[in-house]
């Protein structure tokens, strides 16, 4: 299976500000919990470089993800530098950051400003006080919703919100989410809860399935398919019949998309995961900080791509057939963004 890389997933930092449930659950990220030194991180020279050397490799797409990226000191700095590469047909690569939304009231317009070109958001309630319980350090949803405008308004629209659906946390939000985004420009979607990292209690029965969460909507807004973009795009996209925007599904358990994945992750150490299942990574920092050349980095590089066979997904049901045992260890998501 030859699947090309395209897109290049870029951690700065494995901090947050929440500590979502799901994600990093208090008991795990508590206190004590050892996050990197800053030493321990790519600088931004390091990470330029090696974005460099991706997108000669025919890498498209930068997306900037955590931990939270807002909080790594100086990102501006960062974006401008990356806003500065070139695809291999001479073109700016498509810019883009994961983010819980909470700092984009404050830095929206120098993200836009430094070359940003679009932002997306993860909110999974529009419920104050489930929106505050999810995130769990109160939170308020409104100071979100506040974020998403301000992106909006320095010109880092549309945006997309990323909702995370789980069967006993937020289900019945699916429909009041899409009616709040129908007709705003913004692009909803919906993924199924997936059982990335080791700490976050997955079961089946908490995955909502995407054909559920179209056939709940539909029900009441009906909609059509929109033909994807890329054959590697994650969400299948929807459209409301009546011409006010479109949502997408997200449907990693119930309808694996990694025969064309072409989706690469640095860790903010300089990690490089070519699943965001994967067990384990391979150190491009070192590589980074030895007198290794463009060349052996873009050999290395294209080496580890070559050999990759990952298929997570596809693979879920026989691991989960067998058992919580059989699974192997995953990286948490904080670590290797989404
Ligand atoms: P766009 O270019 O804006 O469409 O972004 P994207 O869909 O590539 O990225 P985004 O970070 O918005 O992905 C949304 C969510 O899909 C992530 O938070 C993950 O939960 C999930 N996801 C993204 N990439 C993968 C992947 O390669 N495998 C699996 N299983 N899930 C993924
Ligand atoms: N399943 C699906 N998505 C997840 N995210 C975090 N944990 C999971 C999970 N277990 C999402 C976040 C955010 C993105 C970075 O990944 O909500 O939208
Ligand atoms: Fe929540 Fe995203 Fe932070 Fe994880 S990285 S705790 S999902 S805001
Ligand atoms: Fe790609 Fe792994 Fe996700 Fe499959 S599970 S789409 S191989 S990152």
């Amino acid at each position: 299976m030859r699947r090309p890389l395209t897109d290049l997933r870029i951690s700065i930092t494995d901090r947050c500000n929440f500590r979502c449930v799901y994600c990093m659950p208090r008991e795990i990220f508590g206190r004590d919990y050892q996050f990197l030194e800053r030493d321990e991180l790519l600088t931004f020279e390091e990470i330029t470089r090696l974005a460099r050397v991706a997108a000669g490799l025919g890498v498209r797409k930068l997306r900037l993800t955590g931990g939270e990226p807002l909080l790594r000191r100086g990102i501006e700095e960062l974006i401008s530098m990356l806003a500065e590469l070139r695809t291999l047909d001479g073109e700016p690569l498509d810019l883009a950051l994961t983010t819980n939304g909470s700092a984009l009231p404050v830095k929206a317009e120098a993200l836009k400003a430094a070359g940003l070109g679009r932002v997306t958001v993860s909110l999974d309630s529009l419920d104050e006080e489930r929106f505050q319980a999810i995130n769990d350090v109160r939170f308020p949803v409104s100071r979100v919703l506040d974020g998403i405008a301000a992106a909006d308004a320095a010109g880092l629209g549309p945006v997309k919100i990323n909702t995370v659906v789980k069967r006993s946390a937020n289900e019945d939000e699916i429909l009041p989410l899409a009616e709040h985004f129908k007709g705003t420009g913004h692009t909803l979607r919906f993924i199924e809860f997936m059982d990335v990292g080791s700490s976050n209690g997955w079961q089946l029965d908490e995955v909502v399935p995407s054909q559920e969460i179209v056939d709940r909507i539909n029900a009441v807004h009906p909609l059509e398919p929109v033909p994807p973009r890329h054959p590697s795009d994650t969400a299948k996209r929807w459209r409301y019949r009546d011409g006010s925007g479109e949502i997408g599904v997200i449907s990693s358990v119930t309808n694996a998309f990694c025969g064309d994945c072409s989706r690469a992750r640095i860790s903010a150490e300089g990690q490089l995961f070519t699943c965001l299942f994967a067990s384990s990574g391979h150190d491009i920092r070192a590589l980074l900080r030895s007198d290794a050349s463009d060349d052996d980095l873009a050999d290395a590089l294209g080496g580890i791509w070559r050999r990759r066979d990952d298929r997570y997904s596809e693979r879920r049901a026989e691991f989960t057939a067998r058992g919580e045992g059989s699974r192997p260890q995953r990286i948490e998501m904080s670590y290797i963004g989404g």
